[in-house]
């Protein structure tokens, strides 16, 4: 059995839908990061495709957590759960420390406390902050993060090298590089800007547009956090890796809204501001390593995933 935490969210769902035919559950608190309402679709638009089974409730309670770990003969994890995003998380860090950090150690403890072997970590670009070098290979060193996000995540990456070498927990780390698609977060660039554009109102860019980020389709995603469940579960003589998981091209946001323009047949109203602080002014990652351990193989061109995106968009708005 599979369990998923953070699955009524954008990825988790996603993910719950392709591993259809896998014994699933899945732990999700539908807290208002974003509208609650938007979760509760995405888990009604999981049960038509899928038989996962929902516990709901908070990662950072632990004997909610043991319930959950006594009841299901669970043999993989695969940890989504969490506080998301750079802006928000300047505002609250105890709360991002609290979710990430301290619900991160649970969900591992749980693990090492009925032996549970094989464990999928979603990590972020952002751990590695303002780095010169790019694109990004999971070999650079990563000391110098600048949002307490980017901070929390590279302490949980940490907290799961201590628990795979103390425990023997096989581990992938997946370093998700902006991830996008149907049901993306609305608080993300694309999501939120295909909202302002469509509703009339201007688009807000921080910086001078020519930030870049290395935008990854969901179905990327969904490969790369499938074949790692695969390979934890499967290879012999593998305990601690850290992959990344993007489509190593990248796109600047001027870019990125002319796309969603022309996809959306609606002139943008731009409205340029300082750059904010936490943003990097480039995400780009070295898939290499993703390739070659699990045969991580994304497609998705960005002007092929915005089209799909804003059709998915525009259906969902008629
Ligand atoms: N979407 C991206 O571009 C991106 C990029 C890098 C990393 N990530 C990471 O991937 C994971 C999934 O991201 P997403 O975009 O699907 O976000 P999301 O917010 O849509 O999904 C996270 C889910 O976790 C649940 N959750 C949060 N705190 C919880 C708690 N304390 N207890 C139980 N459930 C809780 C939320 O209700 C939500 O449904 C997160 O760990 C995020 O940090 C996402």
């Amino acid at each position: 059995m599979t369990l998923i935490t953070g699955i009524a969210g954008f990825i988790g769902s996603h993910l719950a839908e392709a591993l259809q035919g896998r014994k699933l559950i899945g732990i999700d608190n539908f807290n208002d990061f974003y509208d609650p309402e938007i979760k509760r679709k995405n888990w009604a638009e999981v049960q038509l495709n899928s038989e996962a089974i929902l516990y709901e409730g908070d990662i950072r309670d632990i004997s909610f957590l043991d319930k959950v770990f006594s009841e299901n003969k669970i043999s993989t994890v695969v940890h989504l759960a969490a506080m998301a995003g750079v802006r928000p998380s300047l505002k609250n860090p105890m709360l991002y420390e609290d979710v990430n950090i301290k619900g991160t150690i649970n969900i591992l403890e749980c693990m090492k406390k009925n032996q549970i072997k094989n464990y999928v970590f979603a990590s972020s670009s952002s751990v590695y902050g303002e780095s010169k070098e790019a694109p990004f290979h999971e070999n650079m060193k990563i000391d110098h993060p600048i949002s307490f996000y980017a901070a929390t995540k590279k302490a949980g990456e940490e907290l799961n090298h201590v628990y795979a070498h103390l425990y023997g927990i096989k581990t992938i780390n997946l370093r998700f590089f902006t991830v996008y698609g149907p049901r993306q977060r609305p608080d993300l660039a694309i999501h939120k800007f295909t909202r302002l554009i469509y509703d009339g109102l201007p688009v807000q860019i921080y910086g001078d547009g020519s930030f870049k980020r290395d935008f990854t389709y969901i179905e990327d995603i969904l490969d790369g956090i499938i074949k790692s469940i695969y390979f934890t579960e499967k290879q012999k003589g593998f305990l601690f890796e850290t992959l990344n998981l993007g489509e190593s091209m990248t796109t600047d946001v001027n870019t990125m809204i002319a796309l969603i323009e022309k996809y959306l047949k609606i002139k943008a109203q731009r409205q340029y501001l300082p750059p904010e602080p936490g943003d990097v002014p480039l995400t780009y990652a070295d898939i290499s390593k993703a390739k070659k351990l699990i045969g991580y193989a994304p497609k998705t061109k960005i002007e092929e995933g915005i089209e799909k995106f804003v059709g998915w968009f525009k259906k969902k708005n008629s």
